[in-house]
């Protein structure tokens, strides 16, 4: 049966490392929950973490139940009922347009917990400043639904809005921040220091927790903004919090050539467990257990030595990874290995905790992997099995 296997010691060194970013700094860094939810693993983060980002109502619950701390709310737009019982649990909730805002501002301004001073709103901008390279995770390309751009704000009346937000980046570095950073002040600057401003959401995208990430220029950045516009600042990771925390345990169902290749089935689907695969597109690191073989997955279990695949073509037995799905293209990718596949033989999918898990569907039926966490004494607990009946009981 498939598996997810999350590190618990693997989250803790990422949290740890946030953590100390945000000591540093004095910014509240808030786990992304759109990234990672597997609320069993909270105990791990949370004695490291600040609160969370949500996206709405469901995750703002799974927030105030499963985390505690500070709760960030943004959707590019509220039900009111969801508005309704966010007012109750939520400290930050940031509007995606000033129709949206003006809509319900009244009855927010007239909440006991915003004239308590427990709950504040803010408005998403947009910087209009690109620097990423994949348009599908770009919130500043032109046509763009996300975040009010700079000229809606000139004459606004933003009475009872105290806090600015902007989300732009994926995967990126200190210095694309710094960058965004500049563009939005040249729009917002003015804005963010007035008095009646009192928060800054950096968003995410900020990839803190890889070894070459600037946490200096980070820290530096933070400091600045905090002196110079005294403002409160959050960022808001989710990768960050889980890269490198997790694997995908596949086993080979098949093995068979067609057409020139030569086609390992696996009981696992790009489409269904993995869908950034499919969508950024991009392709997982592969291991294969290996006796003797001395590469290392994000999640290695005691006592299993692995085998690094390589490209197609660069060790002797290349085999294309495909779903049991009907989707033609649900191929994981073209990868090769030094001994022949067969049926029963486990292939790790490295790095599948962050926006893997949260994703998943049951296109096809295919049975859905477990989700199992690897605790620091080397044991191991599963905390959920779905089975016959979830996939009945959720397509109604
Ligand atoms: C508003 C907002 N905040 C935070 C995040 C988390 O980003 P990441 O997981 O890339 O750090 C996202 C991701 O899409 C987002 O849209």
């Amino acid at each position: 049966m498939a598996d997810f296997l999350i590190s618990l010691p693997a989250l803790e060194k990422n949290a740890r490392l946030l953590h100390e970013t945000g000591v540093r700094s004095g910014a509240k860094v808030l786990l992304a929950l759109k990234a990672f939810s597997t609320t069993s693993a909270f105990g791990t983060i949370r004695p490291w973490c600040d609160g969370c980002c949500a996206s709405g109502l469901y995750e703002a619950r799974l927030a105030a139940r499963h985390m505690g701390g500070h709760i960030a709310v943004f959707s590019p737009a509220y039900r009111e009922e969801e508005l309704q019982e966010l007012l109750h649990i939520a400290h930050h909730i940031d509007f995606n347009s000033l129709p949206q805002w003006r809509r319900y501002r009244e009855q927010c301004l007239a909440h006991p917990r915003y004239l308590s001073g427990e709950l504040q709103f803010g408005l998403r901008v947009n910087p209009c400043h690109s620097t990423g390279h994949t348009a599908l995770y770009d919130p500043c390309v032109p046509g763009s639904r996300l975040g009010i751009p700079p000229e809606q704000l000139a004459d606004a009346d933003l009475r009872g809005i105290s806090g600015l937000h902007f989300h732009t980046l994926c995967e990126q570095g200190a210095e694309e921040l710094i960058e965004t950073f500049r563009a939005f002040e040249q729009h917002f600057g003015k804005l963010l220091a007035t008095p009646e401003m009192r928060y800054i959401n950096l968003g995410g995208g900020h990839w803190i927790t890889k070894p070459y990430y600037n946490r200096g220029a980070l820290v530096s950045l933070l400091q600045e903004i905090r002196s110079t516009y005294n403002v409160e600042v959050f960022l808001e990771p989710g990768e960050a919090w889980a890269i490198h925390t997790g694997v995908l345990r596949a086993t080979v169902l098949d093995v068979f050539e067609s057409l020139g290749y030569k086609h390992a089935i696996l009981d696992v689907s790009a489409s269904a467990h993995m869908p950034d695969v499919l969508e950024m597109p991009y392709r997982p690191d592969v291991f294969a257990l290996h006796p003797g073989g001395a590469d290392t997955p994000a999640v290695a279990l005691p006592g299993e030595e692995y085998r690094k695949a390589g490209e197609a073509g660069e060790l002797t037995h290349t085999y294309r990874l495909g779903a049991p799905t009907c989707l033609a293209g649900d191929v994981i990718g073209d990868f090769s290995f030094p001994s022949p596949l067969s049926p029963g033989d486990t292939i790790i999918l490295d790095d599948m905790a962050h926006y893997t898990i949260v994703k998943t569907t049951h296109f096809n039926g295919v049975p859905h992997p477990s989700i199992s966490l690897l605790h620091a004494d080397g044991t191991r607990s599963t905390v959920c099995h779905l089975d016959y009946s979830d996939f009945e009981h959720r397509l109604g």
